[in-house]
């Protein structure tokens, strides 16, 4: 078993309507009611428009909520986006930040990203921190650098392998059924762990999750590698038996 207990988050982005997700919801209960011992920490993020129902499903077992992004300010006039501290409120105990189709979609750079991880700590909740370079970043040979630099800009200060998880995500990989060699996967998750070295005090200590592509059949390669310690789950963790089946594979 591996020293760093594993996570294993679902990211359901933008689906799930109440009647399907509160399903999937459902699925998800009773299979970890069937798995109490289940080798990994689960955290799935709904939408926000189903954190409170799926919160309320969730109660009491051995799964997590976690919100898929929040505002740095902790209230106030900012319409459509929701604080990191109405995510607590709502029993979330991680949130999603930087993501990159947040990257990509609303212009989020590595300073706002962090200013993200800095309210989710405020608000004592777990920032699961994306990072991740693209197609054209990894072909012209600067992924290592790219994804350090986006590391170094995105931790927050006084952050400890308690308050943050990273997730490393190459962006090409991300809903398209390709999966990052395992070989480059341990080369980027080592170089994230040396990078973290010099910011946090407990780098051995913090969580880098892969995402990108995860499904049953890849997840075990994946998460057997030694710097990998779980994943971060799109497509996958749209349907039960495939989340739990990743799942599964930590043991
Ligand atoms: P995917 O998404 O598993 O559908 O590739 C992963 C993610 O974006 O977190």
């Amino acid at each position: 078993m591996k020293a760093r207990r594993p996570l294993i988050a679902g990211n359901w982005k933008m689906n799930g309507f109440a009647v399907a997700g509160t399903h999937l919801a459902g699925a998800l209960v009773g299979r970890a009611a069937e798995d109490p011992d289940i080798a990994a920490d689960i955290v799935v993020c709904p939408p926000a428009t189903l954190l409170a129902p799926v919160g309320e499903m969730l109660r009491g077992t051995i799964i997590a909520l976690g919100g898929q992004d929040c505002h740095p300010e902790p209230s106030g006039a900012h319409t459509g986006d929701i604080a990191a501290e109405m995510l607590a409120d709502l029993a979330c105990d991680f949130v999603i930040v930087g993501h990159s189709e947040r990257r990509a979609d609303h212009g989020e750079t590595d300073a706002v990203v962090r200013s993200k991880a800095e309210a989710a700590a405020r608000a004592g909740l777990i920032a699961i921190i994306c990072v991740g370079e693209t197609e054209a970043q990894r072909d012209s040979g600067e992924a290592l650098e790219v994804v350090r630099a986006q590391v170094r800009g995105s931790v927050p200060d006084g952050a400890t392998a308690e308050s943050v998880v990273l997730a490393y995500e190459p962006v090409w990989a991300i809903g398209t059924g390709k999966v990052a060699q395992p070989s480059d996967v341990a080369e980027m998750h080592a170089a994230i762990r040396q990078e973290i070295r010099g910011l946090i005090p407990d780098a051995d200590a913090l969580r880098i999750l892969y995402g990108g592509s995860v499904k049953p059949d890849n997840a075990a390669q994946l998460l057997a590698l030694e710097d990998v310690d779980g994943a971060l789950v799109g497509g996958a963790s749209l349907k039960a038996d495939d989340f739990w089946a990743i799942a599964k594979t930590c043991g």
